[in-house]
């Protein structure tokens, strides 16, 4: 048996940082794990946030976000940057997160490399190959060259079976994005913007609003953005807090649709720590964020999500979340019911933690030390009732 195996954690985008951060956290204190962070950038500022609230410094940063990048510019530079640093580094194991364009490219990379690959937060299935685009085909890839499927659920455990991945190989962990958020969300915080601090939180019903996906962007979102003016003029107590993704081509249509109106707050994407603390207080969010449908049950809120597939149905099936759309009228009227609805906000508003109980990283480094045989203890799987 060895002394360490050196386990390489690959990211790039917000997300996969705030999910893989209390992996890299758990990694960093383990003795028989000797941990290497490589980003790839492919969101700058937005990694950086996070990066810098967890205190993690990558030991190596590829750099390629470009303004307008395509899918074949980042899978490109990425492929290119991770193969120097795998070259040099020789992993033993190399940990993905997810489903974006880095997390394909970085189990590509180490696949070619002939090193076995972990992917985190594995077996989420919409079985749609354009929705979300390229995220279903992303996740779908890298979990045909994974090694180890660390599932979050049972139902992404059923996916991954239904697929004939070996049962041996996939381990139920819970989502880590709810170890994140235990680390961050407190009722004793103070924001430390006069926008954020200022709001009468209990006499004012904040919607908090994300959108982003590539699916979505263009008529998908302008049509979201009007219904939301539209609520906006109706309901006098409501505010808008948008913090607006950094993508030119959202910022353009939200601007275009949103901008100067009143009551309506368009901000730069906060950091996570006041990010999440903000979903806390808000009274209902839309999004068509995928973390954001994992977290905001944690914080019993409920959430309206802006597209027409999900690979998270749990809390759907909870009923905290449901899936609307971008119709204009559809959201007009799915908002305007939980603004109106007392009763049927109260039954949404209903605390769950369908994706995790704050011990995934945990899991997946007890996994990890498993599989290598440092132990000979095989994790709990994570169940929806502890
Ligand atoms: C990416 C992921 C998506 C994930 C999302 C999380 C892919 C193909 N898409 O989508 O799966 O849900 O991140 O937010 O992997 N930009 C900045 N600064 C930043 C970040 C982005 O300026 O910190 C701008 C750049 O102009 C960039 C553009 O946003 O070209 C789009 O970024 P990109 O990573 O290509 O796509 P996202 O929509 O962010
Ligand atoms: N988030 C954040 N600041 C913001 C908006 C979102 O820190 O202004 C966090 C959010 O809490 C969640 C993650 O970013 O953990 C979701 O990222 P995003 O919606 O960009 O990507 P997705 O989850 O859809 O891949």
């Amino acid at each position: 048996m060895r002394e360490k195996i050196k386990v390489m954690a690959v990211f790039g985008t917000r997300p996969e940082a705030i999910k893989m951060a209390p992996v890299i956290l758990e990694m960093q204190k383990c003795k028989e794990i000797m941990p290497v962070i490589a980003v790839t950038a492919q969101h700058r500022d937005m990694l950086d946030q996070v990066l810098h609230l967890f205190s993690i410094e990558p030991d190596y940063d590829l750099n390629i976000m470009a303004k307008g990048q395509t899918l074949f510019d980042i899978t490109q530079r990425a492929m290119s940057g991770l193969d120097d640093v795998m070259t040099r580094e020789k992993p033993d194991l190399v940990l993905v997160h997810g489903d974006t364009t880095t997390t394909f490219a970085g189990a590509l990379t180490a696949y070619y490399h002939e090193t076995a690959v972990g992917h985190v937060e594995a077996g989420l299935r919409t079985y749609n190959k354009y929705s979300p685009f390229p995220e279903e085909m992303n996740r779908k890839l890298t979990g045909a060259l994974a090694d180890l499927h660390f599932a979050p659920t049972a139902t992404s455990y059923e996916n991954l079976l239904n697929e004939n991945v070996p049962k041996k190989d996939i381990f139920i962990t819970g989502n880590t994005v709810i170890d994140a958020l235990h680390r961050t969300v407190r009722e004793d915080y103070q924001f430390d913007t006069p926008l954020l601090e200022g709001i009468d939180y209990l006499h004012k019903r904040v919607i908090l609003v994300t959108t982003h996906r590539r699916e979505n962007l263009g008529e998908p979102m302008r049509h979201v953005y009007e219904a939301l003016r539209q609520i906006v003029s109706e309901y006098s107590d409501v505010e808008v807090i948008f913090p607006v993704h950094k993508n030119p081509k959202v910022r353009k249509v939200v601007s275009e649709e949103l901008g100067n109106l009143p009551r309506v707050h368009l901000i730069d994407p906060l950091d996570y720590e006041p990010f999440a603390n903000l979903m806390h207080r808000a009274y209902l969010i839309l999004t068509d964020s995928g973390g954001i449908q994992e977290e905001a049950p944690s914080l019993g809120k409920p959430v309206l999500v802006l597209r027409d597939t999900t690979e998270r149905p749990e809390a759907i099936k909870a009923g905290t979340v449901k899936l609307i759309g971008t119709q204009k009228q559809r959201v007009i009227d799915e908002v305007k019911y939980l603004l109106d609805d007392r009763s049927e906000y109260m039954r949404m508003a209903n605390t769950c933690n369908p994706y995790g109980d704050g011990l995934a990283a945990r899991r997946i480094i007890d996994a990890i030390l498993y599989r290598y045989e440092f132990s000979d203890v095989r994790p709990q799987p994570f169940t929806i009732d502890k």
